[in-house]
Parts: structure tokens; C-alpha cells; sequence
């Protein structure tokens, strides 16, 4: 059985690393691995393949930036022509992003099956490119796994049938607990002067956010409280630093003396610095999972979470871009201990085995 995986952005790669270990099982699963470019700096894509041990793609497609439009229409054109030389009998795709929704379409309509990764997330906000990413992706997919509960709902909700979906855990969580003890080895910590537990890390890069001056700007006036009350280290996403520029709001933010603005950092550095936080303040989606099961406060600069899971029997709140809001929020971590949050159930690290237990049972 030929299965054609495809990564392309950021959070792709901590995804595909471990349904690529688990395949090894199978005698009978032929994997592939197709890179779209869709994330290319060293640090936002190499870096990951290296620590991860992720193997070197088969092929990468070298897609790069551009709009939604020419983004997704690209990597369906150059998807296409290796999807019908290689054949596979399946394409696996993971998440919700652009290089997602564009390889899924892609294979549907050659007749090959699609098994999506990450399946049933809703924010239930059509503002959100991933949100209709999603949506499109989970309804031309022949199979769907799930993270969390919300998941299985909405998918019933939705109409799908029962047998397309499996609950697996999340693959996220393979990686995060796969790498833990080595992400102990940083340095990461201590390079930045940092103590643990005596900082705060904030992460931002949705358009929402970051794109919009007026909430942009709302978000750097909270930034300059919280670095007020502890040194607090922003690892800027390139959307983030680009837009910074154009909105007139870098300056402001390099002003601050108690934040450290730095370059995307490895995954294992990361996971440090996550996990020796204060509070982490993001609008990412994965890290809204990881922040709970490392333990560490998370304050998710949203509206909606497509991850309610985190909120239930996890460590994140939701706090929008209102800094009062934020700032309550942020004091009310400060003041207490995050205790003992719940572990999603089968976010134990096998989910990857799961799932690739299930794909090699499938006929071919
Ligand atoms: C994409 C995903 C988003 C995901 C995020 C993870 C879509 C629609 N969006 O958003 O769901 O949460 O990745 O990080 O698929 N850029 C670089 N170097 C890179 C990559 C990007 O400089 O290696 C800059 C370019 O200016 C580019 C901008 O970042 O235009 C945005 O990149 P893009 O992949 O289009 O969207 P993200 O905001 O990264
Ligand atoms: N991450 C990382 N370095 C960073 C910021 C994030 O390795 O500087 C990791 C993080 O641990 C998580 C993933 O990137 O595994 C989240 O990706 P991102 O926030 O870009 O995307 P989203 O999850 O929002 O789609």
C-alpha cells in the first residue's frame, strides 16, 4: 500500500514525524513524504526535519508564499502531476493548513482515498482560512482521526459516517512526549538569562491578530504590561515580523525593556521554554495543547478554540484581545499554581500507532 504523506507548514512536521516512525511497523505501508515549501526558512522547516529525525522528503514542491489563491492553487498543479506518476493508493494529510486542504482536493478528484489527521476541529468562525480548511478537508476524506471529543461531535453533527471516523489521540502530543526528556538538554533557558518559572512566553501569528493594526496594537499594550511583571521572550513568527514593520508597531515593541524578541526557535527549544514558563501567551493552535500537558498556564489570544478539550480539563483560557480581559486573566495565573490538569484522553503518545495500525488494515 502506497501512501503519499504531505507536510508543508510549521506545525505539519511535529505531526508527520510520528505517523513516518510508526509506518516502519508495517510491512505492507510503502510511505512517502512530499514537502509543499509552504513554510521554507531554515527555522521554520529544516531545523524540524533534523531534530525530529524526520527523513528528507521524496519531493519537495518549493510552493513558497504567495495569496490563498495562488498559494493553494500551486500546490494543487504540482501535486497533481506527482500524484498521478506515483499512484498512491492513499494521501495523508494533517491539519488545516493551505498545503492540507490543497493535496486532499487534489487527491479526491484522481480517485485516490484521503485519510485526514487532526479531523472535527471547529472554531465554528468562517473567518479563519484554517476553519474552512478544515471543513473542506473532513468532508472529501474517506477516513478522519480525531484528537478529542469535540471532534467525534462534530463530525456526528456534521453528518459523517460513523465508520469514516476513528479516535486516535493526537499525534502532537506523540512528538511532545517522544521528545521531552531530550528538550531537558537546552539551553535555551539560561542563554536568555531566563530563570524557570520566571517568564512568560507569547507566541502570535494569526491574521486576526496580526494583520489588524487596531488589535495589534491592543495586544502590544499588553505585551508592555506583562513584560512589566516578568522578563517575557516572544520567538516571532515571520508573518508576525513582517507585519510589525508595515503596521508601525516594531519599534514600540523594541522599546520594551523586560522583552526579549527573538528568531522562531527549534522544536526542542521550544519545548523548554514552554515548559519553564510562567504563562504562555498564543494564538497558536498546537500550542494550546502542548501548554497543557506540560502544565503551564495558557492564555489563548482568540475568540474561539477549536481545541475546547484544553479549556475543559486543561490549562488554557480564552481571552480574546481585550487587555482587560488578558491582563485579569494573566494576574490570575500569576497568583495561583496551575495544579493538576487532566491528560486528554489518548493523548498518550500513541496516537501515530493508531493511526497507522488502522491504514494498514485498509484495503488497497
Ligand atoms: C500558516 C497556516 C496557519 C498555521 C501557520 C503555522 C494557512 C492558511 N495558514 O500561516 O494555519 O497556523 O502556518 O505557522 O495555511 N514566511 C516566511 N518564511 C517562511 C514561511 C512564511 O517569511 O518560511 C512569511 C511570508 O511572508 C508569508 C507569511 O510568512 O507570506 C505567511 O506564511 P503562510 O504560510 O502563507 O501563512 P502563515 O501565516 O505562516
Ligand atoms: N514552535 C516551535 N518554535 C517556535 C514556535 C512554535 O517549535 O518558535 C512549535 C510549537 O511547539 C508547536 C508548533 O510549533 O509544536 C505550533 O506551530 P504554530 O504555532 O506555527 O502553528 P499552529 O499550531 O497555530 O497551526
Amino acid at each position: 500500500m502506497k501512501i503519499i504523506n504531505i507536510c508543508g507548514a510549521r506545525p505539519n512536521f511535529m505531526k508527520i514525524a510520528p505517523l513516518m516512525r510508526a509506518y516502519k511497523k508495517h510491512g505492507n505501508i510503502e510511505p512517502m513524504l512530499i514537502h509543499t515549501g509552504q513554510h521554507y526558512d531554515a527555522n521554520m522547516s529544516d531545523l524540524f526535519f533534523k531534530q525530529l529525525g524526520i527523513p528528507e522528503p521524496d519531493i519537495n514542491l518549493e510552493i513558497g508564499s504567495a495569496s490563498h489563491a495562488v498559494q493553494t492553487a500551486e500546490i494543487m498543479k504540482r501535486f497533481e502531476t506527482v500524484a498521478i506518476e506515483e499512484k498512491p493508493d492513499w494521501v495523508v494529510v494533517v491539519g488545516d493548513v493551505n498545503s492540507t486542504i490543497a493535496c486532499a482536493l487534489v487527491a479526491t478528484k484522481l480517485g485516490i482515498k484521503v485519510a485526514h489527521v487532526e479531523a472535527g476541529l471547529r472554531s465554528f468562525d468562517r473567518n479563519m482560512p484554517e476553519e474552512i480548511n478544515r471543513v473542506l478537508t473532513d468532508s472529501i476524506s474517506d477516513l478522519l482521526f480525531v484528537t478529542e471529543p469535540s471532534g467525534m461531535e462534530n463530525l456526528k453533527n456534521e453528518g459523517v459516517a460513523d465508520d469514516k471516523v476513528h479516535f486516535v489521540g493526537n499525534v502532537m502530543i506523540d512528538t511532545l512526549r517522544a521528545n521531552f526528556d531530550k528538550a531537558q538538554e537546552s539551553k535555551i533557558v539560561e542563554s536568555l538569562n531566563l530563570e524557570a518559572k520566571g517568564y512568560n512566553v507569547v507566541t502570535l501569528h494569526r491574521p486576526s491578530n496580526v494583520d489588524d493594526v487596531t488589535t495589534m496594537s491592543r495586544i502590544v499594550d499588553v505585551i508592555d504590561e506583562i513584560q512589566k511583571d516578568l522578563p517575557t521572550v516572544f520567538p516571532m513568527h515571520p508573518r508576525t515580523k513582517h507585519n510589525l514593520g508595515k503596521l508601525g508597531l516594531a519599534d514600540r515593541l523594541e522599546a520594551m525593556e523586560n522583552l526579549k524578541i527573538i528568531e522562531p526557535v527549534g522544536y526542542l527549544d521550544f519545548l523548554k521554554l514552554t515548559g519553564s514558563a510562567a504563562v504562555v501567551l498564543t494564538d497558536s493552535g498546537g500550542i494550546q495543547e502542548e501548554a497543557t500537558i506540560l502544565g503551564v498556564w495558557c492564555l489563548t489570544l482568540r475568540e474561539n478554540t477549536e481545541r475546547p478539550v484544553t479549556i475543559d480539563q486543561g490549562t488554557n483560557t480564552l481571552v480574546g484581545t481585550d487587555p482587560t480581559k488578558i491582563l485579569d486573566a494573566y494576574r490570575n495565573c500569576r497568583s495561583q499554581a496551575v495544579g493538576d490538569a487532566q491528560t486528554p484522553e489518548k493523548w498518550d503518545g500513541k496516537a501515530a500507532e493508531r493511526i497507522a495500525d488502522i491504514l494498514a488494515k485498509q484495503p488497497a
